[in-house]
């Protein structure tokens, strides 16, 4: 079958037939419906995020299963799943404790299935799985605890970005920040995954969602989606002017780039007793600096938000029941699709700055 491989960063990925081995135990093969272009696969092609290399990356993506391994119950042939790139052991900590999202044994077994192997391979060599999902491929293996069955008649495009940019964006402020209503909110960065954290805002009731953007077609973008006001840094002190807009700052800042600078930024963005939520993943490595004193003068909350904070196997079907209830809109977000061929030419676009999300469709 048909993937696109990272061999090394920096390079194009190159669309090449590889092999994919049958599921093993509590494993499902599945075909890859749509897959969404995401700033995350971007920072493994660049080399600020690292990943075993060869690599077949793509982690926002919905399948139709085609075969299951021994003992597969959740899911059976035909099903059309929502993949999650955290799939849940079930068994540790942390998902015994009830965030799934951050599944030691997911953690521990990276790139690799459960049990540590792996099932994609090119020229005598294993491939890494991005996510345990690496859904640029037209067919994967995936764990069953990945696979989220939906409605055969559910959009798959529109399932697809359930699986990462939709479920990040509107958990960081429903289950994260746990934004009240008639809070006021910023976001810096409003791409795939900002455009979710704007309209999940609008969904908690928030009265002012000042959306931060160094692109003013995303700025405008941002506005259909709930946008009450929008900032350009490039034009002038886009924090002094969220301060001079809101008595001091906002209530809930969220980051959704992903820099050190723009984490810096939503920290200070956040008024006296507010909370500074990181969305945005900043390159390996790097440090953002906090002013320590307003932490503890002021009483601010910085949090991390990881997935949403989301337990995929429960909040992706909360992420349906909004998105078929008219409560966030889907469909607007996906603003171009292309082949998995065209995958390059998508990668430059989002690097580019066209607004909304792109998907690749099989
Ligand atoms: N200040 C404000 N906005 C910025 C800045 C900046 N200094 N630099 C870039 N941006 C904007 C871009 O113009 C773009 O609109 O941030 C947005 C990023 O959007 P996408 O490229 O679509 O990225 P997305 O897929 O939304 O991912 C954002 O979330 O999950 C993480 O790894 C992901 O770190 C990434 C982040
Ligand atoms: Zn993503």
């Amino acid at each position: 079958m048909k993937a696109a491989v990272l061999v090394e960063a920096n390079e194009p990925l190159r669309i090449e037939e590889v092999e994919l081995d049958p599921p093993k135990a509590y494993e499902v093969r599945v075909n890859i419906a749509a897959a969404g272009v995401c700033r995350s696969d971007l920072h493994f092609m660049r080399g600020e995020a690292v990943i075993a290399k060869p690599a077949v990356l793509g982690h926002e993506g919905s399948a139709i299963v085609q075969e299951v391994g021994e003992g597969v119950t959740r899911v059976a042939p035909g099903d059309h799943v929502i993949l999650s790139f955290v799939p849940f052991c079930g068994r540790c900590p942390s998902c015994i404790s009830g965030r799934a999202n951050l599944c030691d044994t997911h953690l521990a077994t990276g790139p690799s299935m459960f049990d540590g192997t792996r099932r994609l391979h090119w020229n005598g060599k294993d491939l890494a799985h991005m996510g345990k999902v690496a859904c640029f491929a037209e067919q994967a293996v995936v764990p069953e605890a990945g696979c989220m069955k939906i409605d055969a008649d559910f959009p798959l495009p529109v399932a697809a970005l359930i699986g990462c940019s939709v479920t990040t964006g509107v958990g960081s402020v429903l289950f994260s920040a746990q934004v009240e209503p008639g809070s006021t909110v910023a976001v810096i960065g409003c791409g795939g995954v900002g455009l979710n954290v704007v309209q999940g805002a609008r969904l908690a009731g928030a009265k002012r969602i000042i959306a931060v953007d160094i692109n003013d077609a995303a700025l405008e973008f941002a506005t259909r989606f709930g946008a009450t006001d929008t900032l350009n840094p490039n034009d002038g002190d886009a924090l002094k002017a969220i301060r001079d807009m809101t008595g001091g700052g906002v209530d809930y800042a969220f980051e959704a780039f992903g820099s050190s600078e723009t984490a810096t930024m939503t920290f200070d963005a956040a008024r006296k007793g507010g909370t500074a939520v990181i969305v945005g993943l900043a390159p390996m490595g790097d440090y953002a600096s906090i002013d320590p004193v307003a932490l503890v003068r002021y009483e601010k909350t910085l949090k991390g938000s990881y997935y949403g904070s989301s337990r995929p196997a429960i909040d992706f079907y909360r992420m349906v029941d909004f998105y078929e209830s008219g409560k966030i809109d889907v469909d607007g977000l996906i603003t171009r699709s292309y082949s998995l061929d065209q995958i390059n030419e998508a990668y430059e676009e989002l690097d580019r700055g066209v607004v909304g999300r792109g998907v690749i469709t099989f």
